[in-house]
């Protein structure tokens, strides 16, 4: 089953996959707002929250038994290494964090959505909620789950200005989210301009979201689909997606959207920061004439100079040794090891050409 939009509710439908068939889920369920009466602006118009019928319920206890039902159906269809997001307000992540626990997924992390353009507290009788949470959550502790480091590096915004950024700054990304609630145009509306949902998430953060925790070709499933933000951005970056949805009514306007979604292709969607290089040895590069048995390696100003060794070894100061131990020694550093590849250099026509050169020229040679 993939890019599917289905129109049911979304314990049953989970119920009926296979399991382990997901490699990613992110959540979005009924927050139980527990709004009542209506809300007015300052300047007295009406303030068009959320009061949907898909999120009322009784007692705490319905809400507790909701919520245990999906989560455990999550952890069924989720593939042992794979990842589960639930976002939630102050009203249910609580509620949602402990069921988790319970059931027996592992906590990776807690994001703070701080939004930069949160509704105004109109009353002034309590703090601006400016903030939601999403947990970040695996199976178990050994789950080797998808984490594109440096890919959310490159996405990282939140501690990187605009200006270091085009300088080329990046530092690791942070469990501090500040993005806009979703508006303007990407804020669906229905036939008659109004908008669609009251809780359109925005594109911005199922973006990120997919692109650090998932693969290109990978499942991403969404049991509580709504816009279909979630499949609308799964689609963009190459991702299958499973939508589920109990009201026809987002099915029809989510797979409009859907359909006017393509991929496309870049190295966010691909992680191609997080590739590992291919591993090589000296040894074998020496077999294959970029490095000669007896030749001197030295430093970048030319000093200290060791001999290349058959099997790839330095011979220094009497001593045979491997690069990175002899970096450290030759520099006269307290740590044990430094990484030859970033100090070492051969003579090649008569200048000093970094090692790490020459392994990355026979990296693309094979
Ligand atoms: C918080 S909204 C999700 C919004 C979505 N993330 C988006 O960006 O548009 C929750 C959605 O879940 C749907 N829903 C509620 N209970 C459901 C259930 N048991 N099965 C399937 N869908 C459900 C609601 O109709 C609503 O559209």
């Amino acid at each position: 089953m993939e890019n599917v939009v289905i129109n049911g509710n979304s314990i049953d439908e989970m119920n009926k996959m296979p399991e382990g068939s997901v490699d990613l889920i992110f959540a979005d369920p009924p927050y139980w707002m527990r709004t009542e009466g209506v809300l007015h602006r300052v300047e007295g118009t009406e303030f068009d929250g959320c009061d949907d019928e898909w999120d009322q319920f009784d007692t705490l206890e319905d809400y507790e038994t909701f919520s245990r039902k999906w989560l455990t159906a999550c952890y069924r269809v989720l593939k042992p290494n794979g990842s589960i997001w639930v976002i939630g307000g102050m009203q249910c992540i609580y509620t949602i964090g402990g069921i988790m626990q319970d059931i027996g997924y592992w906590f990776i992390n807690d994001v703070i959505w701080h939004k930069k353009n949160p509704t105004p507290n109109f009353m002034g009788t309590r703090l601006n909620n400016s903030h939601e949470t999403l947990i970040w959550a695996t199976k178990s502790k050994n789950s080797k789950y998808t984490f594109n480091y440096k890919t959310g590096k490159e996405l990282n915004s939140d501690t990187v200005s605009e200006d270091e950024y085009s300088k080329g700054v990046r530092k690791q990304m942070g469990s501090v989210w500040r993005m806009a609630v979703c508006a303007g145009n990407e804020r669906l509306k229905d036939d008659e301009g109004n908008k669609l949902h009251s809780t359109q998430k925005p594109e911005e953060m199922l973006y990120r979201i997919i692109a650090i925790s998932s693969k290109i070709g990978d499942t991403v499933l969404d049991p509580f689909g709504g816009t279909m933000t979630t499949g609308a951005m799964a689609k963009k970056l190459g991702r299958k997606y499973i939508m589920i949805e109990c009201e026809k009514k987002y099915c029809e306007y989510g797979k409009k959207r859907l359909a006017e979604i393509d991929f496309e292709d870049s190295d966010i969607a691909r992680a191609k920061y997080d590739e590992k290089p291919i591993k090589v040895s000296v040894q074998e590069m020496i077999e294959k004439g970029y490095f000669f048995v007896g030749e001197s390696l030295c430093f970048k100003d030319g000093k200290e100079v060791a001999k290349l060794e058959k099997n790839g070894k330095l011979l220094w100061n009497g001593q045979i040794i491997d690069m990175h131990s002899c970096a450290a020694l030759a520099r006269g550093v307290k740590a044990k090891r430094l990484n030859g590849f970033d100090y070492w250099y051969v003579i090649r026509e008569g200048k000093p050409k970094s090692i790490s050169e020459i392994r990355e020229d026979y990296r693309a040679s094979i």
